[in-house]
């Protein structure tokens, strides 16, 4: 049953969200079907801000969004969400308007999923690309490895070369988010090519899967090196959210047995794209952080 809000919207306050409100953004989550991902949201609380409107009913939040800043250039929205019972009465519009008047003049952009879309579209964000995402279990061959580069597991001493190259494919330094990586992903693999590190991937746990993401890489080759050292390290199913151009990857990856699944459109709003190189970019950390 929907419930009805008790005042009017413009009523309703927007608070901050902290660490502690981590059970109550993933009971949302939970409450729109998707993963509980605390240790996402672990993430997201600490190195963006967090966004919440308190159910007026006493139940938790009714709605929340992050918004991972990267400087005057690019911020990035993410888990926008509203509590089914409430749904489809403007708390989303809402909810987004005080943050596009938080972030001013800052390019916004995000990974819609189709439910989102109209609502972005309204808001004048326009579509800039798409994902799709993959899932199931990588299944290797028996050829030997195509390319150059070799992959390890990454080390302390990488992450300094890793945010270099990040911050080139990215296209703005985001080292708030991945100095808390090696806390955050199960695993990391460097790409080595000359003893220079040419790319890097990370696998991190999302409900009964392992999420690839980010996954740099200077060609497709390296990509699917990386993808497929990442599988050898566990035995959960991947997923991983693929920029639609890179073609080549999803043909090999469906072939390995990552099965196409949902998309995303990427939207942006105040930017004509995204910054950075899109064919180093494979994909983002995860659909809310880019
Ligand atoms: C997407 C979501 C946040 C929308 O929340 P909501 O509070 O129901 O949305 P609103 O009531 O503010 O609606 C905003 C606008 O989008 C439209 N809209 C909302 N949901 C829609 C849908 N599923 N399909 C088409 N249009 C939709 C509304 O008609 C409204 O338009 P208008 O006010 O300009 O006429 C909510 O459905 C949700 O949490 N979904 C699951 C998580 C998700 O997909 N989040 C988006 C991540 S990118």
């Amino acid at each position: 049953m929907p419930s009805s809000l008790p005042r009017s919207l413009a009523e309703l306050p927007v608070r901050r969200l902290t660490p502690s409100d981590l059970v109550a953004c993933a009971d949302l989550c939970e409450d729109r079907g998707w993963p509980r991902d605390e240790q996402r949201w672990g993430l997201l609380l600490t190195a963006g801000t967090g966004y919440g409107m308190d159910d007026p009913g006493g139940k938790g939040l009714m709605a929340s969004c992050v918004v991972t800043s990267y400087g005057p250039d690019l911020a990035a929205v993410g888990m926008l969400l509203v509590a089914e019972r409430y749904a489809r009465q403007g708390i989303a519009r809402h909810l987004m308007e005080r943050v596009l008047e938080e972030h001013g003049s800052t390019p916004l952009s995000l990974y819609a999923t189709a439910a989102g879309q109209p609502l972005y579209d309204r808001l004048g964000f326009t579509v800039v690309g798409r994902t799709q995402r993959v899932t199931g279990h990588y299944r290797p061959g028996d050829e030997k490895p195509r390319g150059v580069a070799t992959i390890h597991p990454a080390t302390a001493e990488d992450l300094r070369a890793i945010i270099r190259l990040d911050t080139g494919a990215f296209g703005t330094d985001r080292t708030h988010v991945l100095a808390r990586l090696p806390a955050f992903a199960d695993h990391i693999r460097v790409a080595r090519a000359q003893d220079e590190i040419v790319g890097y991937a990370a696998l991190w746990p999302s409900d009964r899967t392992h999420v690839v993401g980010p996954l740099i890489a200077p060609d497709t080759d390296t990509a699917e090196a990386l993808v497929a050292a990442l599988s050898a390290a566990t035995d959960l199913p991947l997923r991983a959210d693929i920029d639609a151009r890179h073609t080549d990857l999803l043909d090999r990856l469906e072939q390995r047995g990552l099965l196409p699944s949902s998309a995303t459109t990427v939207m942006t709003l105040g930017a004509s794209d995204l910054p950075g190189d899109w064919r180093r970019r494979y994909a983002p950390l995860t659909v809310a952080t880019g």
